[in-house]
């Protein structure tokens, strides 16, 4: 029962970090300053990232579906992780896209970078969310 928490938790330190190798990217797009892009780097722990979120989402309903046979139970949580697995989805399948598919684009990076900065508000949310039914639950 304790792998779901340190699992996300770790998985919101990654996604910060990847979150700042992207920002050096937007810097370059959208500011105008020229940074260096780890454009490889980015791609691998993001989908890393991206995929311990999933994962660990799925991790926790099960967890919830051992302990209670049922869904929903911790309310509030349970809704900011179907949200955060659509975000991800959608963070995959953009950053996919633009690496697949390599040109200059303002607008895309732009949707990909705000939408996994959400994702990772949503988290932090998460993490507090998660710590309430904890101690309200376990
Ligand atoms: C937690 C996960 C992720 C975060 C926080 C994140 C964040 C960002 C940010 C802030 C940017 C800069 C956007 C801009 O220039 O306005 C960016 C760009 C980019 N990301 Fe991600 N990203 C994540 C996951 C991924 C994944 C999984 C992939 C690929 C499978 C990916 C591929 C890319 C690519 C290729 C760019 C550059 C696009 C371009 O400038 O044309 N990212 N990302
Ligand atoms: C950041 C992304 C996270 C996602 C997407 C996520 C998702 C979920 C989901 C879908 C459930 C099932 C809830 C239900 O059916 O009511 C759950 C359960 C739970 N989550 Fe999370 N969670 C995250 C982070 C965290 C964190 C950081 C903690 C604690 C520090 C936490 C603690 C819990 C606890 C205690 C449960 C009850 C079931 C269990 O013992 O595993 N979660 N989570």
């Amino acid at each position: 029962m304790w792998i779901h928490p340190l699992w996300q938790t770790a998985t919101i330190f990654l996604g910060w970090y990847v979150f700042y190798t992207g920002w050096k990217r937007f810097e370059t797009n959208s500011l105008g300053i020229q940074k260096p892009f780890q454009w490889k780097l980015h791609v691998s722990i993001g989908k890393a990232s991206l995929y311990m979120w999933i994962y660990g989402a799925a991790v926790g309903a099960a967890a919830a579906w051992v302990k209670w046979r049922a869904f929903g139970i911790t309310g509030i949580h349970f809704l900011l992780g179907a949200a955060i697995v659509i975000l991800a989805l959608f963070g995959y399948w953009s950053g996919l896209h633009m690496d697949v598919h390599k040109k200059r684009r303002k607008i895309l990076p732009l949707i990909h970078g705000s939408n996994n900065f959400v994702l990772l508000l949503l988290s932090m949310i998460s993490l507090v969310t998660g710590i309430e039914a904890m101690i309200r639950l376990l």
